[in-house]
């Protein structure tokens, strides 16, 4: 697989990456474990796709555990990326940016990775509560202290994509905190929802990483999945599916987004591949610092998915793409 350089650390990583949040996190209630996740872990280590994005949270902790077992003896090979900084709590999901937790939360994540030391180590959200700089410059000190390789920044959500009510454009506030925290430790990566159907990244903060050397990872590549094909209008989802409350999957939408999937499929079909190889092909055409992190429980779709860092699309395709229209339902 072609291989990209993220970041101030010029990290090297395959092209495309593993979201492994499907298998405990977001979209099941069932905690996937056993030989069917370490199966899809490593089909996707041995089609090249070295980034394994995971977090503290998502299970809580049964993803990174999993990532942990499935490196035992493929630690070369993978480079992990994890987050702190979000509590799961009984009713709510909570943010935590002292820098006491954060460092406990390291060492805690370090254990269940079974690791000395995490490549990327993200900020899940920063915690309205705590000075950016206070929370970072703790990270700083995971750096120095050799248990973390490089800093990410989380840029997920309706709050990082429209500010706390400061105004501006999009992704303007996110900006503003980037440029704070460069100021104590440089920002390596920064993930960010990107994909055919969710292009705002594009307009000021993908280029604002390019122009700085920071790299990219782009989360939701798929569109939840929708933009695979392989989802029906009406067919439901279980109440644990963040998909079951989110405004673009009511049958309705995604009836209306059809015509979306229905131009990936055409560009699909001169290149003899499937919608989702495209629409990763797409996001991985935005720019070299740019990496998508596909998410899928599934080895065989872990495979396709790799196999899309290979695809090269025309400039047809690309007008053809440009000109699908704009999704419909939004969170914002
Ligand atoms: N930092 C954050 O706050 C944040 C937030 C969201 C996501 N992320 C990261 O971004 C990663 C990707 O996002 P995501 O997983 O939510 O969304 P995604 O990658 O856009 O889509 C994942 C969905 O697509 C399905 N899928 C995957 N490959 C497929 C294929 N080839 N054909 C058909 N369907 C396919 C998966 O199904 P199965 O599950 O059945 O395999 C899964 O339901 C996550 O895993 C996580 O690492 C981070």
């Amino acid at each position: 697989m072609e291989r990209r350089t993220i970041g101030a650390a010029a990290l090297e990583v395959g092209a495309i990456g593993l979201g492994c949040m499907p298998m405990h996190w977001a979209y099941t209630a069932s905690q996937q474990s056993g030989e069917g996740a370490l199966r899809t872990v490593h089909a996707a280590l041995d089609a090249g796709a070295s980034l394994l994005d995971t977090a503290d949270m998502y299970g809580p902790f049964t993803n990174e555990l999993l990532v942990g077992r499935a490196l035992r003896e493929r630690r070369a090979e993978a480079f992990i990326s994890t987050k702190c900084g979000l509590l799961v709590g009984d009713q709510h999901i909570v943010a935590n940016g002292r820098p006491g937790y954060v460092k406990r939360a390291c060492d805690a994540s370090l254990r269940r990775l079974q690791t000395d030391v995490i490549d990327l180590y993200q900020l899940h959200r920063p915690d309205p509560e705590v000075p950016v700089e206070e929370t970072w410059g703790a990270m700083a000190e995971l750096v120095s202290a050799g248990k973390v390789r490089a800093l990410g920044w989380c840029a997920i959500g309706a709050r990082a994509r429209r500010g706390y009510g400061a105004g501006g454009g999009m992704y303007d506030a996110t900006i503003r905190q980037l440029e704070r925290v460069q100021q104590v430790f440089p920002v390596s990566c920064v993930q960010a929802e990107l994909s055919v159907w969710s292009r705002e990244a594009l307009d000021r903060l993908v280029p604002w990483c390019s122009s700085r050397g920071v790299g990219v990872l782009a989360a939701m590549p798929l569109g939840n999945g929708f933009l695979s094909g392989t989802l029906t209008p009406g067919q439901g989802f279980e109440p644990e599916d963040v998909r079951a409350r989110h405004p673009r999957f009511t049958a309705e939408m995604m009836a209306a987004n059809q015509p979306i999937v229905a131009g990936l499929r055409r560009v699909a079909a001169r290149h003899d591949a499937t919608a989702a190889q495209v629409a990763l092909a797409w996001v991985l055409a935005q720019g070299r610092h740019v990496v998508p992190v596909p998410g899928t429980k599934k080895a065989d779709w872990a495979v396709q998915n790799a196999a899309a860092a290979g695809l090269r699309l025309t400039t047809e395709d690309f007008a053809e793409i440009a000109a699908l229209p704009k999704a419909l339902g939004s969170w914002d």
